[in-house]
């Protein structure tokens, strides 16, 4: 069978050293993957790219927060509650998989929300066959897919591993907004690992058990949520497949601009949409043209707990097909709501009204009788209490969660009075809506090494960009005697000076050497001659074209 494009990269990225699966010298552990000075290189520049056309262009700014948090914090995120996977396990050999993935592989498309009992039945039904012993008997259970571990030394100190850096954003909004003088909209990134405990990743790189993340949390007030900077990707038609079309099967997608996809109500924020364009052109500059990527709704069921709208940023490849690389969801104020009602830090945000308006509230006042009645002693310590709220904050809490919760006490509505008033107000609370865009570093790494290669006259060429090369330049001498050799190390030397990563190479013939330069995306290699002893030129050759210039070395960083 014809090797796949997609193979040939994971080949060519573990022999030249981009990267490979972890702890080969104990039989790897699936899931792990080690990037090597390549692999380095490439997701640097990624990521530097991605600052620049994320973050410096907007005044957005960067975070870095713990790995690791206490288990209220993801309870109240509802990933305790959520973050699960249907895992089959063979009850003849007790191997376990994702269950939809098995099904997936015999034709049976099922979706996230699929029920387990529902995906028993069709396992054992169809007779999906266990990988490792060929029996068919399963049993269907929900995985949770966090690492747990212990904070301290207290077993009952729960911590887990993050499985997404946007929770560091959202439980430390307050203190970030605040020493960044209240600004609104605010746009929040965070680079780092990500930790999904997969039931059996079985994908490369492409399924980890630890990542890394690109998110940004765009905060900004749902009264106003127009977006300034839509008309700056008026240009960029996207491959839009919208809930509608997913539900019915429809692969075609419409071509739209973000803002006609806004018009037609196919994305439903104008900040999403802005988004997800910039998101297409920053796959465009890492060399994955736009007809290789779509933008693919998640259908209601599918969708993570807390999005109203999400789109998958995917990009095609030869082996997997579609693969997402990015995840563009609407967030609401879903977080910052959770954390305020179950941490001690309110996360709203206070908004200046240009004129004053009317505005109708609820307040909540404790009926002091019935507490008094039914409390007896430790009624003035349940005043103290009440008294830390005030009556629109207990009207809130009574009417999201029905119920008061205080120092081991709780108290229901029945114990509080609710009455509407109506004043005049200049100044609005608000807790921020946030969209998301979510970029999975090594998914972008194999698709943009994937858009790069190709191959010539039986030889592989990686045409990565300049911008993101793991090495702008190699440096050979013709041949390593006469004074070449010296003399290419000194021009290796003098680019190495200028802070630019280049490689030097005497090792072989030439067409050896321009090969290996070729196949880890050098683009410009340099020749050191016996003419360059004589009048201070080189010849600069191109990697996707391999043309071949005479230039001075005091010219060739301008190459
Ligand atoms: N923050 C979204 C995700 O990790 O999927």
């Amino acid at each position: 069978m014809k090797e796949s494009l997609t193979d040939k990269v994971t080949s060519l990225a573990k022999r030249r050293g981009f990267y490979w699966q972890a702890y080969e010298a104990y039989g790897g552990v699936g899931g792990f993957y080690v990037l090597g000075d390549l692999g380095t290189k490439l997701k640097d520049n990624i990521v530097r790219l991605w600052k620049k056309m994320f973050l410096d262009k907007y005044g957005f700014i960067e975070i870095e927060s713990p790995t690791i948090g206490p288990y209220v914090v993801f309870e109240a995120s509802g990933h305790v509650g959520s973050f699960k996977d249907a895992m089959s396990e063979c009850l003849k050999c007790h191997n376990k998989y994702r269950a939809d993935h098995l099904l997936a592989e015999q034709g049976i498309q099922v979706s996230e929300s699929t029920r387990l009992d529902v995906l028993e039945h069709l396992m054992n039904e169809n007779k999906i066959l266990c990988p490792e012993c060929r029996q068919s008997s399963w049993r269907v259970t929900a995985f949770l897919t966090m690492f747990q571990t212990n904070i301290g030394p207290y077993s009952e100190n729960i911590g887990f591993l993050r499985p997404e850096t946007a929770q560091g954003m959202f439980v430390e909004f307050k203190q970030i907004y605040e020493s960044n003088r209240g600004k609104m909209p605010l746009g929040v990134a965070q680079i780092g690992k990500a930790y999904r405990n997969e039931i059996s990743p079985r994908q490369g790189l492409i399924r980890l058990r630890e990542f890394s993340q690109i998110e940004l949390e765009f905060f900004f007030n749902p009264n106003n949520n127009s977006c300034e900077y839509l008309h700056q990707v008026d240009d960029i038609k996207m491959n839009i497949l919208d809930e509608k079309k997913v539900a019915r099967g429809d692969e075609i997608p419409y071509r739209l601009s973000a803002k006609e996809a806004i018009d037609k109500g196919y994305i439903i924020q104008p900040w999403l949409a802005f988004f997800m364009a910039l998101s297409q052109k920053f796959l465009n500059e890492l060399g994955v043209k736009s007809e290789f990527q779509r933008f693919k709704a998640k259908l209601e069921g599918e969708r993570a707990h807390y999005s109203a709208q999400t789109y998958d940023q995917e990009v095609l490849t030869e082996k997997y097909g579609w693969i997402e690389v990015a995840g563009h969801a609407y967030r609401q104020d879903y977080d910052l709501k959770s954390h305020t009602l179950k941490g001690s830090i309110d996360m709203y945000v206070v908004e200046e009204l240009k004129e004053p308006m009317r505005e109708k509230k609820t307040l909540a006042y404790v009926n002091s009788k019935r507490v008094k009645d039914e409390f007896n002693g430790k009624a003035s310590e349940i005043f103290v209490e009440i008294s830390k709220y005030d009556p629109k904050t207990l009207a809130q809490k009574l009417n999201e969660v029905g119920k008061i919760e205080l120092e081991g006490v709780v108290l229901g509505r029945e114990y509080f009075t609710l009455k509407e008033v109506e004043e005049t107000i200049s100044t609005r609370k608000f807790i921020p809506h946030v969209v998301e865009p979510s970029f999975g570093i090594e998914r972008i790494i194999c698709a943009t090494l994937e858009h790069a290669y190709s191959e010539r006259e039986n030889r592989v060429i990686l045409s990565l960009k300049e911008d993101i090369a793991p090495y702008k330049f190699a440096v050979f001498p013709l041949v390593k005697k006469d004074g070449l050799d010296e003399k290419a190390k000194e021009v290796f030397n003098m680019i190495k000076a200028e802070g630019i990563s280049v490689l030097y190479d005497d090792d072989g013939s030439i067409g050896r050497r321009y090969a290996r330069v070729d196949e880890i995306g050098v683009p410009n290699a340099i020749t050191i001659d016996y003419q360059t002893l004589e009048d201070d030129t080189v010849t600069v050759r191109k990697r996707d074209t391999w043309d071949q210039n005479r230039v001075k070395i005091s010219e060739v960083l301008k190459t």
